[in-house]
C-alpha cells in the first residue's frame, strides 16, 4: 500500500468538501489502487490543524461546517496556510484558497512555496494559473514536482485530463463552450420564465448559486480566467486574463432574448479559444448541443482525429469538484 500524505490549505466549501470525498472514497482508492491517502494537515487563514499520523477527514470536514476547527485537539493558531506548506511533511499540497485574479495571491505564493519544498500541488484556484500560468509550470519543474488543476475549469468536467489521456494523439483545433453556472442559470431564468435580470440574478443569490457580488461571473471574468488556463495548457498560447476579450451577460435584455427564441435561438455566454480569446453572449440554436440550460457547463473540443467531442457537467459544488482534485490527486499518486 501507498501512503500519500497530503495538506489542504483553505478549508472553505471545496477544501472541506475535498475532505468528505476522501473520507467516504478512501477505501475504495486503497483497494482499487492500492494508495492510502492521509490527511496530515490543514492550513487556514487563521490557523490549522496538524497531525503528522493522520487526520479523521470527517471530523475536519464537520467541525468546520460548525465553524469550530479550533475545537480540535490538534488546532494550533500560529498554523496558518503558507506555515502548514512549509513545515508539515505533505506529499501533496492541495490549495483551495479564494480566486484573485489581480495578484493571484494567496494561492500563487502557496504554490511556488509549496514546489520549492518539493511538494506536488493540486488545485481548483484559478486566479494564479490566470495571471502565472508560465512561473507556475517552470517552478514545478525546475522542482521536479507535479502540477495539476483539473478543477480549475468547469469543476467536475475533465478536461485537461481528457486532452492528456484520452485524446492525445489528436491536435485540438478550437474549443467554445458555457464555463459559468452563474450566468447560464440567470439566462435560462430569463429566458423560460420571462424574469428580469434583476430578479433572475437575486432568485441566484438567494440559492447560493452566485455570489454577494456577482460582478466576476456576470462580468465573464471568471470565464475568461477558465480560457486562458485551457489558452496556455492545451492550445500552448501564452497568454493572461489581460489578452482575453470579454463582454459578460449584464445588458441582455428581456427583450434580445425573446427576439431571439421566436427565431429559434438561446442567447448564452460562450467562452472559445481558437486563435483569440473571446467570452461573449452568443446566438446558439435552442436544439444546439452547446444549449444546456440552468447550472450546467458544457464544452465542445474540436479535434482533427475524433472530430468534434463534447462534455457537460456540473461546473461547481464542493463533492463534484472533488471529484476532479482527488483524480489529480491519484494521477499523481501513480506515477
Ligand atoms: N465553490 C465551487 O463550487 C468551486 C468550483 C470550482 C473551483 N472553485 C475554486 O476553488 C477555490 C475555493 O473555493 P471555495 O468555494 O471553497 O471558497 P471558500 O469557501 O471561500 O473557501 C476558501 C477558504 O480559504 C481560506 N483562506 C483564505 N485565505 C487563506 C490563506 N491565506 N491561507 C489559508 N486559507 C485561506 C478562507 O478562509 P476565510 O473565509 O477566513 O477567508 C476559506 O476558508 C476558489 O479558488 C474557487 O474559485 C470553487
Amino acid at each position: 500500500m501507498k501512503k500519500i500524505r497530503i495538506s489542504i490549505i483553505g478549508f472553505g466549501v471545496i477544501g472541506s468538501g475535498v475532505a468528505k470525498a476522501i473520507s467516504k472514497k478512501r477505501d475504495h482508492i486503497k483497494h482499487r489502487y492500492g494508495i492510502d491517502l492521509d490527511l496530515v494537515g490543514i492550513g487556514e487563514n487563521n490557523g490549522g490543524i496538524v497531525c503528522e499520523k493522520g487526520l479523521d477527514p470527517m471530523e475536519a470536514y464537520n467541525l468546520a461546517r460548525s465553524r469550530e476547527m479550533n475545537k480540535h485537539p490538534c488546532w494550533k493558531e500560529d498554523m496558518k496556510g503558507i506555515k502548514v506548506i512549509r513545515e508539515v511533511d505533505a506529499d501533496i499540497v492541495i490549495e483551495t484558497t479564494p480566486t484573485n485574479i489581480d495578484s493571484g495571491e494567496p494561492g500563487l505564493s502557496h504554490m511556488l512555496t509549496a514546489f520549492k519544498n518539493k511538494r506536488h500541488v493540486v488545485t481548483s484556484n484559478k486566479g494564479p494559473l490566470a495571471v502565472a500560468y508560465k512561473e507556475l509550470i517552470r517552478a514545478a519543474e525546475e522542482n521536479e514536482v507535479q502540477f495539476r488543476f483539473e478543477a480549475s475549469v468547469g469543476g467536475a468536467m475533465p478536461v485537461f485530463n481528457l486532452v492528456r489521456e484520452t485524446l492525445q494523439a489528436n491536435k485540438i483545433l478550437s474549443i467554445k463552450g458555457i464555463l459559468n453556472g452563474t450566468c447560464n442559470y440567470i439566462l435560462t431564468r430569463m429566458s423560460t420564465e420571462g424574469m428580469t435580470y434583476e430578479h433572475a440574478l437575486s432568485e441566484a443569490q438567494e440559492l447560493g448559486i452566485a455570489e454577494t457580488d456577482p460582478s466576476y461571473d456576470v462580468e465573464g471574468k471568471d470565464t475568461a480566467c477558465k480560457l486562458v488556463i485551457i489558452a496556455n495548457d492545451i492550445f500552448g498560447i501564452d497568454s493572461t486574463y489581460k489578452d482575453v476579450e470579454i463582454e459578460g451577460i449584464t445588458g441582455i435584455t428581456l427583450e434580445s432574448l425573446k427576439l431571439a427564441s421566436d427565431k429559434g435561438y438561446a442567447i448564452k455566454l460562450i467562452g472559445e479559444v481558437e486563435e483569440r480569446l473571446i467570452v461573449a453572449p452568443r446566438l446558439v440554436p435552442k436544439d444546439h448541443l452547446l444549449a444546456v440550460g440552468g447550472t450546467l457547463n458544457i464544452m465542445s473540443l474540436n479535434t482533427d482525429l475524433a472530430g468534434e467531442i463534447t462534455i457537460t457537467g456540473k461546473g461547481a459544488g464542493a463533492i463534484e469538484t472533488s471529484s476532479s482534485i482527488l483524480s489529480d490527486v491519484i494521477n499523481i499518486a501513480k506515477l
